[in-house]
């Protein structure tokens, strides 16, 4: 279907689950970016389950969103358990602004929801030639290491850099080895996952996705990646005040309450230590891309570069919907 046209339909779709027409529009955005940058687990395949927890009022479609300035460079934000696009939109806004202004922006988030891909709000502040590390806590997904029962979420880690080129440098990686989101797809279309990346409900390797689902996920590095998952439990939902400690619902699965989660923003002017930060990057990325390449690689790439060309070339195209996903459209919208 036609970008804009799909818009105005997904904007009306959460206008009429009671969202403003702003932040409808805002949710819109979001949910079309991941389709255009090739993450569909992350796109209108989640429009049902939003609109669901709106429905069974575990989303606030009409939130009352708190923000407490505790500094020029330090915010606060209680989401009052709005939809997660709308508390990382005005949390992203307020870290930039921060950062512009101060040279740093930290905006803690609490008591939101999903929000989509990390990468989305890393990006807007890289537009604006700044530094960004994103954090979000996730549902119970991964077994801390020697634990058999998951508890973290497959909380990602997301740091993007201006690069002085059109490019980002956008590192935006779940800590599983591969994301919740491709699960659930896989698990929704019948399909297979990789071999490597989860356990059933036994402990015993497994390619089913559904048995996935309701086994564990294993972290990437082993105990490294346990540990990472853990780090970003720590400073999405300990630090913000958000839920932690395995406590955040499935958005897809328990809808006996609000998922609590929480965010952290840190944005930071790239000029801060050096006058030449544009040129220094410059000269580190070619360093590296000039390092002799492993057999059957054209090039290294960095971060983000994959994702760049991806958006680049789904811009001039129609976006493809499945046929779930039209399913769903169709019901949301009569
Ligand atoms: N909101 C949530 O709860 C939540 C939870 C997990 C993941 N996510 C999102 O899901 C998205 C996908 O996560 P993922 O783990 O599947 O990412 P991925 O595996 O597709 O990519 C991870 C990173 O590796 C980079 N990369 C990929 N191929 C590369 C190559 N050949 N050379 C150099 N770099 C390369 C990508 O640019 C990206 O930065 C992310 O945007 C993440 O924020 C969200």
């Amino acid at each position: 279907m036609e970008k804009n046209k799909l818009k105005k339909l997904i904007t009306k779709i959460f206008i009429k689950h009671k969202l403003s027409k702003k932040n409808a529009l805002i949710c819109a955005e979001a949910l079309i970016n991941a389709e255009l940058v090739g993450a569909p687990s992350h796109g209108l395949s989640r429009l049902k389950m939003y609109c669901d927890r709106i429905n069974k009022k575990v989303i606030n479609p009409k939130p009352k969103i708190k923000i407490k300035k505790i500094s020029n460079s330090i915010t606060h934000i209680d989401a009052n358990n709005s939809i997660g696009f709308v508390a990382a939109s005005i949390g992203i806004n307020k870290a930039i602004k921060s950062a512009k202004k101060t040279g740093i922006g930290l905006v803690g988030i609490k008591n939101s929801g999903h929000y989509g891909l990390s990468g989305y709000y890393a990006e807007q502040a890289v537009k604006k030639n700044l530094i960004a590390f994103i954090f979000t806590n996730a549902p119970p997904a991964i077994a801390p290491h020697g634990a058999i029962k998951s508890l973290f979420g497959t909380n990602p880690i997301c740091f993007g850099s201006p690069t002085n080129t059109k490019i980002p440098f956008i590192l935006d990686t779940s800590v599983s080895m591969i994301n919740r989101g491709k699960i659930r797809v896989a698990a929704r279309s019948g399909e297979k996952i990789p071999e490597g990346v989860a356990l059933d409900k036994f402990g015993n390797p497994t390619t089913d996705s559904k048995k996935a689902l309701s086994g564990v996920q294993l972290p990437i590095a082993g105990f490294r990646g346990s540990g990472l998952a853990w780090m970003i439990d720590i400073l999405s939902g300990v630090f913000t005040g958000g839920n932690h400690g395995g406590k955040v619902r499935d958005p897809f699965d328990d809808f006996t309450g609000p998922q609590k989660i929480g965010h952290l923003f840190i944005v930071m002017k790239s000029n801060l230590f050096v006058k030449d930060f544009n040129l220094r990057i410059k000269e580190n990325i070619k360093r590296i891309k000039k390092l002799p390449k492993a057999k059957g690689v054209k090039e290294i790439l960095y971060p983000g570069q994959n994702k760049f060309k991806r958006y680049k070339i789904n811009l001039k195209k129609n976006i493809n919907i499945s046929k779930n996903v039209k399913k769903d459209i169709e019901q949301l919208i009569s």
